[in-house]
């Protein structure tokens, strides 16, 4: 029972797999809508693929694929030698470039090839391309051109047992709709259908070629006269050959139609296998091309994210909420940078213990001068600059104008009225500068005074200024002098914590009792005004490092000339006499009563005013210390000399700089 059902089974598989082989022989025509089925001979690396898809070559470079049909066909001369053929084909690039040879239809009478080389399409190699031995027939459809083979880019060619085709055109198709002539790109991956006619009679080989579903054009590409009986023997294979060169592609039928004894049945487009996914390199190609867009993309970004961050970052500021309220006051950094053409060194104008100054103009063309204070407390800011603020509503003469402010991280900056001439420390004790006459000095130290008694009198709160010096007198246009960075050294008093006390003011003009308490007041302030009159008269500093001892603290000297009755001794030896004796006298002895050790027996601004103005007589200075008392005690000596890791000082000691003193609290 198992050997019958077991021969049965043979014999229905003889049966089936006999049937297009007897189709094909006898007839010498066939039609294959996908190879699956098919009676092919293949060698090389072409296949049969599961969906009936025949691959001549796959993206494996320079490999050969040949397939044939199985058996030989009759082109004996007695019968007609009229065939017809059609196929769709495919060729998938899968590289960045073109590339890669072609297909060649071919008629041959062999179907193996040994030997071949694929630059000559799988068909010939360098010995035999060109033998009329070869007896070969071959339509190439080859995308890249060869010089070798004197051909051109893209193109379809009748080649008679040579690759130097006998003729050949760019490929194209005669649009039949469109009446013209539309090019094609071979290497396209698009499936195309292409048509070989040979007539007997004529003795015309046409070659047609068109889009997979366009039909059949009424011209041809190539139309050649061949007389065929002078290549074919009689009998021949026919079939495709395809190779891959350095630039492999994968190249396809999909289906065939070959007829010897009639017009080829057209192929059913429907029914022919479809090409893989274009994937592999391709993706690759389209992965890479993302890549490179991404890449690109996200570079932008990062540029464009750090610009802006070192734009942003290059003005930024701090800016709170309760700062609102001064919104006119307050300054862009922007626009500061800008006026000061990014706080260019050659734009410094001053430089002292809170910080630079730079001379800026605004886009209205007003001068102003930017001072930069660093700062990085956060704590009392708000209350600093309330009162800076407030300040900046005083209005005198003999005040320099706070115009606003601008805060950044760690930094302060305050704007002022440019003065045109500058401190009056660099007219007093610069060489070479033009030196102010007795006039000018006495002008600018009732300026002064005036202002002082402004700032203590004539607002609704007292403001201490406490850092009175040469250096923070300037000259404008004028040569009247204007007070400046008022209030600036509340920025230090604000911060205090429980342990220590900082105090601002400058070393030479700080009263006794302020380095002890810490705390500034009106005669604190008078002291230093007192200081600044003997500076002014005697053109030197309040404390003269490089002098001999006994001039080393200005006060002690010019109270030893008073004591020995030669206080004139003390005047400028730069005005070379040229001063109103009386008030030169009247502004010395006036500077020695302010800067008493005792506050209470210096004069207040007012009192000041009235002596420099000659409205009231200044009171009998006694010229003996034991009935004046001392000016400086060996405390203040202590605090000078002794600690000076206990105060910070500018690098510069000819600059009778801004100190900060901390004193230990508790
Ligand atoms: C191409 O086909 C050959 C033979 O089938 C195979 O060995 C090779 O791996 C294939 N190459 C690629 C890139 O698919
Ligand atoms: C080819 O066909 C001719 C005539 O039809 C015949 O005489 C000849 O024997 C055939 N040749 C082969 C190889 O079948
Ligand atoms: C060239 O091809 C022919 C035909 O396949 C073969 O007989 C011959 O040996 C080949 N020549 C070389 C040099 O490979
Ligand atoms: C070939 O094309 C020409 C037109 O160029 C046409 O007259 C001829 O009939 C065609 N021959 C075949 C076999 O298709
Ligand atoms: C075609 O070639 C054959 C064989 O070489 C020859 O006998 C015949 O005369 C040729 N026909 C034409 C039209 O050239
Ligand atoms: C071949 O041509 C004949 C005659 O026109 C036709 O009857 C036959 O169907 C064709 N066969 C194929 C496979 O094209």
């Amino acid at each position: 029972m198992a050997t019958v059902l077991r021969s049965l089974h043979l014999l229905m598989i003889l049966y089936i797999s006999s049937i297009p082989l007897n189709f094909a022989q006898d007839e010498s025509q066939f039609i294959y809508n996908g190879f699956s089925q098919a009676n092919l001979y293949l060698d090389g690396i072409a296949e049969i693929l599961p969906n009936g898809l025949l691959q001549l070559t796959n993206s494996s470079n320079q490999k050969l694929g040949h397939a044939f049909y199985q058996l030989p066909i009759n082109f004996s001369t007695i019968s007609s030698l009229s065939f017809s053929t059609n196929f769709v084909f495919a060729m998938v690039p899968q590289e960045l470039e073109h590339g890669g040879h072609g297909i060649a239809f071919a008629i041959s009478p062999s179907r193996s090839f040994n030997g071949i080389e694929s630059q000559y399409l799988g068909l010939f190699n360098r010995s035999n391309n060109g033998l009329t031995s070869n007896h070969i027939l071959a339509i190439e459809l080859d995308p890249v051109k060869s010089p070798e083979f004197e051909d051109i880019d893209n193109h379809v060619g009748i080649d008679v047992n040579d690759l130097r085709s006998l003729e050949s055109a760019p490929a194209a198709y005669y649009s039949n709709e469109e009446r013209r002539d539309i090019s094609l790109e071979l290497i396209s991956g698009n499936p195309m259908q292409l048509w070989i006619d040979y007539d007997e009679v004529e003795k015309l080989l046409n070659v047609t070629l068109a889009p997979i579903r366009t039909p059949k054009p009424n011209w041809p590409l190539l139309s050649r006269p061949i007389n065929l009986s002078e290549i074919v023997l009689e009998s021949m294979y026919v079939g495709f050959s395809a190779s891959t060169g350095t630039v492999a592609s994968d190249h396809y039928i999909l289906g065939w139609s070959f007829n010897k004894s009639g017009q080829a049945q057209s192929l059913d487009i429907s029914r022919l296998p479809t090409l893989p996914p274009r994937r592999k390199r391709n993706e690759k190609r389209i992965v890479v091309i993302w890549a490179h867009l991404i890449v690109v993309v996200v570079l932008l970004l990062m540029i464009t994210g750090a610009v802006y961050y070192f734009r942003r970052k290059k003005y930024e500021e701090v800016r709170e909420d309760w700062e609102s309220e001064y919104g006119t006051h307050r300054f862009s950094y922007k626009s500061l940078y800008k006026a000061t053409k990014g706080f260019k060194a050659k734009e410094i104008i001053g430089e002292g213990g809170f910080g630079k100054v730079y001379r800026g103009t605004l886009p209205s063309n007003e001068q102003i001068a930017v001072k930069r204070v660093s700062h990085d407390s956060q704590q009392g800011m708000k209350e600093f600059v309330a009162e800076i603020i407030s300040m900046g509503r005083l209005r005198h003469r003999n005040l320099v104008r706070l115009l606003g402010y601008c805060r950044r991280k760690g930094e302060l900056l305050l704007i002022y009225d440019y003065m045109p001439h500058g401190s009056l420390d660099r007219f007093l004790y610069s060489n070479g500068r033009r030196h102010l006459n007795w006039l000018q000095r006495f002008q600018i130290l009732k300026g002064v005074a005036s202002g002082l008694l402004y700032l203590h009198e004539g607002w609704e709160q007292i403001v201490i200024h406490r850092d009175i010096k040469a250096g923070n007198v300037l000259l404008d246009a004028e040569m009247n002098g204007r007070l400046s960075d008022f209030g600036l050294a509340r920025l230090y008093d604000h911060d205090t914590n429980s342990q220590t006390t900082l105090v601002a003011g400058t070393v030479g003009y700080m009263a006794l009792e302020l380095t002890r308490t810490g705390r500034a007041t009106t005669y604190t302030d008078v002291y230093a005004f007192g200081a600044f009159m003997l500076e002014v008269a005697s053109g030197r500093r309040p404390i003269e490092r490089m002098a001999m001892a006994e001039e080393l603290v200005l006060v002690d000297w010019v109270f030893e000339c008073w004591s020995k009755g030669t206080i004139l001794r003390a005047s400028d030896p730069r005005l070379e006499g040229n001063y109103v004796v009386e008030e030169m006298v009247l502004v010395l002895k006036l500077g020695l009563l302010c800067s008493h050790v005792n506050p209470a027996a210096r004069p207040n601004m007012r009192r000041v005013m009235q002596f420099l103005n000659g409205d009231a007589d200044l009171p009998n200075i006694p010229n003996d210390s034991a009935s004046f008392g001392t000016f400086t005690s060996s405390e203040t000596f202590d605090f000078l000399w002794s600690t000076p890791s206990s105060f910070v000082q500018s690098s510069d000691p000819s600059m009778s700089s801004t100190v900060s003193i901390l004193k230990g609290g508790g």
